[in-house]
């Protein structure tokens, strides 16, 4: 067994081979990602996947627990990083620490991740200091998604000023990595240039140190909408529905189960 990589390990290919990531939330998704990524995020879009929720808003501490003691179950030898959800953290560095530790404690989570840059930078010291490993996300940041005006762009024009800051912020904070998110390309790259930690893109363009997806998005699992930085690589949500339609049609024609699918009235006798 390899062990995983620990967040100074992450910290550590700054600038060298890119850092693969994807998300997951169950035991299966874990056990396929394990052997192709670095880091496996554990990310509130769990919410919106898997539970149907509108937005990451209602996304609570339990729900977080209960995915990432799945995930973890999966995982030998991708590091885990968890999602702080909204509501858990933002308040005081104190309350990000209770809630930071419990996750670390009860899903064996090697770092957890929260959104936010220069407002953030604090608590992320205070966590930090204290045993827990943070990585960052700035640019756009779903859990603002109301004062953000919707799932735009980030850093375009003069916004640009402040999400250079941002991102030097939770570097100097002692972030161990920071998620650009939907992060125009020539700024990516300047702050991938500028901040010493490594930059993980999603919709931030190949100038990043590493990238990440929704594993459902890429997989085609995930199909209410589609970000233009997504690209799919399967179209397994398509294949579901075939093999639904399938087995309906069969099971109504009486076709399936097969006599290959069915039990004897007398056990097989033994054979020695
Ligand atoms: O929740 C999530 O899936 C994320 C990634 C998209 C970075 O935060
Ligand atoms: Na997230």
């Amino acid at each position: 067994k390899v062990s995983a990589p620990m967040p100074d390990d992450i910290r550590a290919r700054k600038g060298g081979a890119p850092l693969v990531s994807l998300t997951a939330y169950t035991t299966p998704m874990a056990q396929v990602l394990d052997p192709h990524c670095d880091f496996v995020l554990v990310g509130d879009s769990v919410g919106m996947v898997l539970h149907g929720l509108p937005s990451t808003l209602g996304v609570t501490m339990e729900m977080m627990i209960l995915h990432g003691q799945a995930v973890r179950r999966g995982l030998s030898k991708a590091m885990m990083v968890v999602d702080l959800p909204f509501g858990s953290y933002e308040a005081s560095p104190e309350e990000a620490y209770r809630n930071a530790a419990r996750l670390m404690a009860e899903t064996g989570a090697g770092a957890v991740k929260l959104e936010g840059g220069v407002t953030m930078a604090p608590t992320i010291a205070f966590l930090v200091a204290r045993g827990i490993p943070v990585m960052a996300h700035v640019g756009l940041t779903p859990q603002s998604v109301n004062t953000l005006g919707g799932y735009r762009v980030q850093g375009r024009g003069a916004a640009g000023a402040q999400l250079r800051a941002d991102a030097h912020a939770v570097a100097e904070a002692g972030a161990f990595a920071v998620v650009l998110e939907k992060v125009p390309e020539g700024l990516a790259d300047e702050i991938t240039r500028a901040v010493p930690v490594p930059t993980v893109g999603i919709g931030a363009s190949a100038a990043c140190d590493g990238q990440i997806l929704v594993v459902d998005d890429m997989l085609g699992l995930f199909t209410a909408f589609k970000p233009k930085f997504v690209k799919r690589y399967a179209t397994l949500g398509e294949q579901a529905e075939a093999a639904v339609a399938a087995y309906a049609e069969e099971v109504r024609a009486r076709q399936f189960p097969g006599p290959e699918h069915a039990f004897a009235d007398a056990a097989p006798e033994k054979r020695s």
